[in-house]
């Protein structure tokens, strides 16, 4: 990415990371040693990234990649028993959403609203209604495998496989 590129990320991004509700997200971890800070990072520049190859509304996949994991409560200190459709997998988005639009309306407009309650799919079965909102979907599960891909690399390089 290129420095105009990044400091138009940033313009827009700053605002949102700099919130102190924001900053929290530094100290939830999302999988592994990655919080969810650094996870919607990588998920806003990678789905920035693709949405400009396609013209896409770029505004809009920067602040949706920030808040599509801005849900209220860390998924490990979930400690009852839920059934499986209530678990975190099923439920953060629409919760990411809620908590979004108390935090952060002002930036919020209807393709981000739905590309954060969709960003499951096709684990949740509804898919998003934009092109912005298949991107989000693409970019974090992109970001998840990546951090999957750099783990395994880690584990072999000790010797160790999974
Ligand atoms: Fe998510
Ligand atoms: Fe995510």
């Amino acid at each position: 990415m290129n420095s105009k590129d990044l400091s138009y990320w940033y313009e827009i991004a700053k605002p949102i990371l700099d919130h102190p509700e924001y900053q929290k997200r530094k100290k939830y971890m999302h999988h592994g040693d990655t919080s969810v800070y650094t996870h919607s990072v990588g998920v806003s520049l990678r789905a920035f990234q693709i949405g400009k190859k396609f013209n896409l509304d770029l505004k809009s996949l920067i602040i949706a990649g920030l808040l599509h994991d801005f849900y209220k409560t860390p998924w490990q200190d979930v400690k009852e028993h839920l059934p499986l459709f209530k678990r975190h997998g099923f439920t953060h988005a629409k919760d990411a959403l809620l908590n979004s639009r108390i935090y952060f309306s002002e930036y919020l407009n209807p393709t981000i609203e739905n590309s954060i309650l969709r960003h499951m799919f096709p684990l949740n079965k509804i898919p998003p209604k934009t092109k912005e909102g298949f991107v989000l979907t693409i970019a974090d599960k992109l970001e998840s495998l990546d951090l999957l891909l750099s783990k395994k690399s880690l584990l072999l390089s000790l010797g160790v496989r999974i």
